[in-house]
């Protein structure tokens, strides 16, 4: 069991818990990511990114978008209650070193497991560049711990609530036609992002990593359900992963096995919003 030590809302439907897990907190690397599961006899299992650690505390920091049947029970809980099961850290840990200049986007929710990074990228000794998106200012989050990391923060919305009205693609096709083009760009945000992403930098030949978000089901490599087509060949994400070459990925094929339980997930969201209706009224009770 793991407690959960501090909860805060960091917008309209993102969450961030510090939980204990002195193990993990311990081991963690930036990149990395846990599965979780709420109940230890029933429920699913889901990844989310180690946000940030600390091994002092003996705590680790998720942070979640409540957009379905978990992530939004997971955010019905409160300081004291407890995740029956975390296991981690899973996942190859991200290839840091002394690139020289290296620009970090991050789109909606993907801002937090690029922070971890781009704060890793920074302590090496590299000129740390962040973009940030979100579709509205409500909807932007880790603002002022991004900004206290990179050298130059640029944020941008698409309807231009905050920061400059465009898609994160802009500035970084500006950034890589600058005569001192990045040495490595890091782009960690919905599939589609990460895949204009990989499509602006490909023409000027500018290292792209991109973080894939699949599903998961046991995070082992055993039940190949976060298989995706890299260069080619079939990679798992939760063990080869989830970090990978974005000029390799096949984005499409990827999207596409995201889709296929849409249908059973929205039964399930449907059902845990009927559930928390009674619980408010009583009527479970
Ligand atoms: P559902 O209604 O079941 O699904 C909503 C959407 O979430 C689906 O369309 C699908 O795209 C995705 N999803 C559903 N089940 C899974 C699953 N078992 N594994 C992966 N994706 C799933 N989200 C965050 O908010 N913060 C993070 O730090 C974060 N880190 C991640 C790291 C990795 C390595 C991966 C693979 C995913 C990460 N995600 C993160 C996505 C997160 O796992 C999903 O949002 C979550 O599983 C949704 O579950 P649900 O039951 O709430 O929603
Ligand atoms: Fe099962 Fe990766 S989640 S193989």
């Amino acid at each position: 069991m793991n407690r959960i030590v501090q909860k805060k809302q960091l917008s309209n439907d993102v969450f961030q818990l510090k939980v204990e897990a002195p193990l993990i907190a311990e081991e963690r690397k930036p990149g990395q990511f846990i599965v979780l599961m709420l109940n230890s006899d029933y429920g699913e299992r889901i990844p989310l990114t180690i946000a940030d650690a600390s091994e002092k505390e003996g705590t680790i920091s998720l942070i979640f978008q409540a957009v379905g049947k978990t992530t939004i029970e997971l955010s019905q809980l409160n300081e004291g209650d407890e995740i029956a099961n975390l296991l981690g850290p899973l996942g190859a840990p991200t290839h840091i070193e002394k690139f020289g200049k290296v620009v970090c986007v991050g789109g909606g929710i993907g801002v937090a497991p690029l922070h971890p990074i781009a704060k890793g990228m920074k302590e090496a000794g590299n000129e740390v560049i962040t973009i940030v998106g979100s579709r509205n200012k409500e909807l932007l989050i880790l603002e002022d711990e991004m900004k206290s990391i990179a050298d130059e923060l640029i944020v941008c919305t698409d309807d231009g609530s905050y920061g400059r009205k465009c898609l994160v693609t802009e500035p970084l096709k500006e950034l890589c036609e600058m005569d001192s083009k990045p040495d490595l760009v890091v782009a960690i945000g919905p599939p589609i992002m990460m895949k204009f992403c990989a499509l602006t930098t490909k023409p000027y030949k500018v290292p792209t990593v991109v973080s894939l978000n699949t599903i998961m089901i046991d995070g082992t490599g055993m039940c190949g359900g976060c298989r995706v087509t890299v260069g080619g060949s079939t990679k798992f994400v939760c063990v080869d992963g989830p970090e990978f070459d974005g000029h390799l990925v096949d984005f499409d094929n990827m999207m596409n096995r995201l889709s296929a339980y849409k249908d059973f997930e929205e039964r399930a969201r449907h059902n845990c919003k009927m559930m928390a209706a009674a619980d408010a009224k009583g009527g479970n009770s």
